[in-house]
């Protein structure tokens, strides 16, 4: 038993077309105080098994399958006033989006003071206290605590979210894309701090984002999804000398590390599947320079190449001819042409 686990989990949305299932089968354990990476594009499912840990889901969500236990506990089927408590404390999330819930009409430390108050017995002077290290922690100034949001800049308020999410020194931190909206000497130098703070506090942090690189710089292991599914998994520096997966071939090239960046970027031609519609087989088929028959149709299992390495693709013994082609734009190319050709002749068969 790590410290946690996710076993199997599903996570279906109800939609007017019926139901679409954003997490497949989805598995994977995290140490203490290890940070993990989940990456992939827009879509496979990142945010879901964020909302999902942190039983946050919206009414049309819902856990459909699987188990999550932190620490060797339960969360799933957890009561709300359970799943209350455990937030923040246990668990804290950075998103994005957090930034525009700071409420207007009251001053950032205002905000702090009272979200650390209502989770410990701190009086209002300890909150303070504790609410004044953390700004520190996080590199605002202590009068910044008298600030409205709208008197802050976007990296500043975004500082202040890491800061509340940080206030009762969680156990696990989910950060979803937490600097996608500040430039990138802000994100750079947000996202280092995030990570020092992780390990001053000991907590263990999952880390999502559509870029493979900045996974590369600070975490120690890595899971790649897509289309709800998880891909490959593995230690960081492990995946990043010896990735395995077609898709994962696919987004090496198209986030490149600094230091393998060449000219050109090369993109994976195509869009994630539709998981409104029923998937069979390999999700990655339609797109993948290497697909066969049997791809389409048979899902394929995990294999592992090496301990704690983690693959789903039928062909583990093609690896070193994948990696050497997917090197190559003309190898991406021949998808794209295909996609477009299957694409107009669909159109046309629609249009008679
Ligand atoms: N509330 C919802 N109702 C219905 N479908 C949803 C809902 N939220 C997400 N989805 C669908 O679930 C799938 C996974 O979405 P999710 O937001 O988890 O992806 P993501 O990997 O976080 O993408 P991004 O990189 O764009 O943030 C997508 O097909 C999305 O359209
Ligand atoms: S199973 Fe087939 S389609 Fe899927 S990644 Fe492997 S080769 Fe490509
Ligand atoms: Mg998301």
């Amino acid at each position: 038993m790590s410290f946690l686990d996710v076993t199997d989990l599903d996570i279906t949305y109800t939609v007017g077309a019926g139901s679409l299932k954003a997490v497949d089968g989805v598995s994977f354990s995290l140490r203490k105080g290890e940070s993990m990476g989940i990456v992939g594009e827009s879509g496979c499912g990142k945010t879901t098994i964020a909302k999902g840990l942190m039983q946050l889901l919206p009414k049309n969500g819902a856990i459909t399958r699987g188990s999550i236990t932190l620490n060797g506990r339960e969360l799933v089927g957890l009561s709300k006033e359970a799943v209350r408590r455990l937030r923040l404390k246990e668990i804290a999330m950075i998103s994005q989006s957090a930034m525009n819930a700071l409420n207007p009409v009251y001053t950032i430390g205002d905000q702090l003071v009272e979200g650390i108050m209502a989770h410990t017995s701190f009086g209002n002077r300890g909150a303070y206290k504790r609410a004044v290290e953390v700004f520190e922690m996080v590199g605002l100034e202590e009068k910044r605590m008298r600030s409205f949001p709208h008197q802050m800049s976007g990296g500043m308020k975004q500082r202040a979210v890491i800061a509340m999410a940080l206030s009762l020194n969680p156990s696990l931190i989910i950060a979803d894309e937490p600097t996608t909206a500040l430039d990138v000497v802000v994100q750079d130098r947000i996202l280092h701090r995030i990570i020092k703070i992780q390990k001053e506090i000991n907590s263990s942090m999952i880390f999502i984002t559509h870029d493979i690189s900045v996974v590369s710089e600070i975490c120690e292991t890595i899971v790649v999804m897509y289309g709800g599914k998880v891909m490959e998994m593995s230690p960081t520096d492990t995946f990043f000398r010896r990735p395995f997966h077609p898709y994962s071939l696919g987004l090496k090239n198209a986030f490149p590390l600094i230091t393998e960046i060449t000219d050109e970027l090369i993109s994976i031609p195509g869009t994630p599947p539709n998981l409104l519609l029923e998937l069979k087989g390999c999700r990655f088929n339609e797109r993948c320079p290497f697909a066969q028959q049997k791809c389409a149709v048979e899902l394929p299992l995990f294999y592992e190449p090496e301990p704690g390495h983690k693959v789903a693709c039928h062909f583990p013994e093609r690896v070193e001819e994948f990696r050497e082609r997917s090197s190559h734009r003309d190898t991406w190319e021949v998808v794209r042409e295909r996609l477009i050709r299957e694409y107009m002749e669909k159109g046309a068969v629609e249009y008679a």
